[in-house]
């Protein structure tokens, strides 16, 4: 069982097979991660920078939380504190951190194929960590995840993705998985938030009735706004978006129906969603969270296959860069690697 492609810069090259192999990967991980020692050895001797030119909290920590269990070894790059400051370009930096035997890049930056540019220069693996405003697959590998597991199924699911779809990559990333996996999409905001020809290219139903699409939906996963990607005024105010596209606790009651709420994180509390909606059992949004460490431990497995050396050296099996077969293999065999234990009987008896 193998990913088809070598890099994980997005969902849009990624097959229905894929996504479905990396979410099962993920199920297998959230497993050993319920337990007392939630570490296997799946990527030892693999090490992995996280590369972070853009802030992060939920990412960056469940990568490195994820790379940590895996056994990999990791160290952290942020722009601010490194010398991108003083004007090192992407490229020589990438290329002086490999130089020091680094097997694999994860990768945020605010330049839209940043992950890509990159994947044409460098011998080591990419996995996106949210790229200007394409993609953030791994946020919609975990939202894809965190559905299927409070409802049970993606096939046939009606997904409300609300707020500002122009400048949201994990708008992007979540339409390209769920019309994969044979759920409905139906996108709403104002229509200054909402590219123009989106239903035509993406193929989703487009709303700007904020109460009708909640009325429509299943789930609901709401954006936050992007003021920091805008350069031009979009809307009049927060507090008259608010008014419009605010999901509070009045509207939720007044719909017939429980609906699912998500959320990506950070939540503008009071602008996009009121915290006692934020806050409440119909929110799995700090699930979405705890699903993050499954997931992108699960996204490992297409990035080891062509980033290592082959796994054999002199004609004798080498202990590190297995195939990914051999990930799920270890994962599998997760109970043999750290065996509950047993009572002891002389303590037992001395107690
Ligand atoms: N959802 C998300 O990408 O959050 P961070 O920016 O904190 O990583």
């Amino acid at each position: 069982m193998q990913l088809s492609t070598r890099n994980l810069l997005g969902i849009k090259d990624l097959t229905k097979e894929d996504i479905s192999l990396i979410l099962s990967t993920a199920e297998q991980f959230k497993e050993v991660l319920q337990r007392p020692v939630k570490k296997v050895p799946s990527l030892r001797d693999v090490t992995i920078v996280n590369l972070f030119y853009e802030n992060s909290t939920r990412t960056r920590f469940s990568f490195e939380l994820a790379e940590k269990r895996l056994s990999a070894d990791t160290i952290n790059f942020a722009a601010s504190t490194s010398s991108a400051a003083k004007g090192e370009t992407l490229l020589d930096t990438v290329n002086n951190i490999l130089s020091m035997k680094v097997d694999m890049v994860v990768m945020r930056h605010s330049a839209s194929g940043a992950p890509h540019f990159l994947a044409q220069h460098i011998p080591a693996a990419i996995i996106n960590a949210g790229d200007g405003i394409n993609e953030h697959p791994t946020q919609g590998l975990l939202d894809a995840f965190s559905i299927k597991e409070s409802t049970g199924t993606l096939e046939g699911r009606k997904v409300a993705i609300i707020g500002d779809i122009m400048h949201s990559r994990v708008a992007q990333s979540n339409i390209y998985l769920l019309k994969k996996m044979g759920a409905e999409v139906t996108v709403c905001g104002p229509p200054t938030l909402i590219p123009k020809y989106i239903s035509e290219a993406l193929g989703v139903n487009v709303s700007y009735n904020l109460k009708e699409t909640l009325e429509w939906c299943d789930v609901a996963n709401v954006l936050r706004i992007q003021l920091e990607r805008q350069n031009q005024v979009l809307f009049s105010s927060l507090r008259e978006y608010s008014l419009a596209y605010g999901i509070n606790r009045t509207l939720l009651d007044s719909l017939h129906k429980e609906i699912v709420i998500m959320h990506p994180g950070p939540i503008n509390r009071g602008v996009e969603l009121d915290s006692d909606v934020a806050d409440s059992k119909q929110s799995i949004i700090l699930q979405q969270v705890e699903n993050g460490v499954a997931v992108r431990g699960g996204s490992f497995l297409p990035s080891r296959r062509k980033s290592r050396p082959p796994p054999f050296k002199n004609g004798k099996a080498r202990t590190s860069g297995a195939p990914p077969s051999q990930f799920l293999l270890l994962i599998e065999k997760k109970a043999t690697i750290h065996p509950k234990k047993k009572p002891n009987p002389t303590r037992e008896t001395t107690k």
